[in-house]
């Protein structure tokens, strides 16, 4: 049973440092739980997306929630899904600051990430064609 979960949290350390080492720790602990996803950041706010068994990413949002690393994170969608969409990718990164502010602009009023205002599903759709840029750009 495969199941999606979307999230949104504040990063209390906004230092690359900070960002990248939450990165390779994911990158090292997810492929043992048989976990995929991608994780967005930009503008001091994660946008994450984790699937997997149900018990592997109940678990893992359960260590996520209590890391001190972040705040405010709340829980925008969760489904369960047939296929995974983010298989190829163990924690892809996004950095926001680097893409063009249009995709921004697509989903929202202003060309800034802030899934507390959107629904999950349009964060969702967005973390989408994060990934298709990202993959075009040769970013995995
Ligand atoms: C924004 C954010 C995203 C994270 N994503 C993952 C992840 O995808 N996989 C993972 O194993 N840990 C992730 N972590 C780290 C976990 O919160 C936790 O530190 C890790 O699972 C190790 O937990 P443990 O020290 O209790 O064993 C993330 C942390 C933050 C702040």
């Amino acid at each position: 049973m495969l199941v999606r979960l979307l999230y949104a949290s504040r990063a209390v350390d906004t230092s690359p440092e900070a960002i990248e080492a939450i990165l390779s720790q994911s990158r090292q602990h997810n492929p043992a739980s048989g976990i995929t996803g991608i994780l967005c950041y930009g503008a001091g706010i994660f946008l994450q997306a984790i699937e997997g068994g149900r018990m592997a990413v109940s678990e893992l949002y359960g260590h996520i929630h209590r890391d001190s690393r972040h705040k405010d994170v709340m829980l925008l969608d969760l489904e369960e899904i047939s296929e995974r969409r983010f298989g190829g990718w163990t924690m892809g990164p996004v950095n926001l600051s680097k893409l063009h502010h249009s995709i921004l602009l697509k989903y929202s009023e202003k060309a800034e990430l802030d899934p507390y205002s959107v629904s999950g599903k349009v964060s969702f759709a967005l973390l989408e064609d994060l990934m298709a840029m990202a993959a075009i750009c040769g970013k995995p």
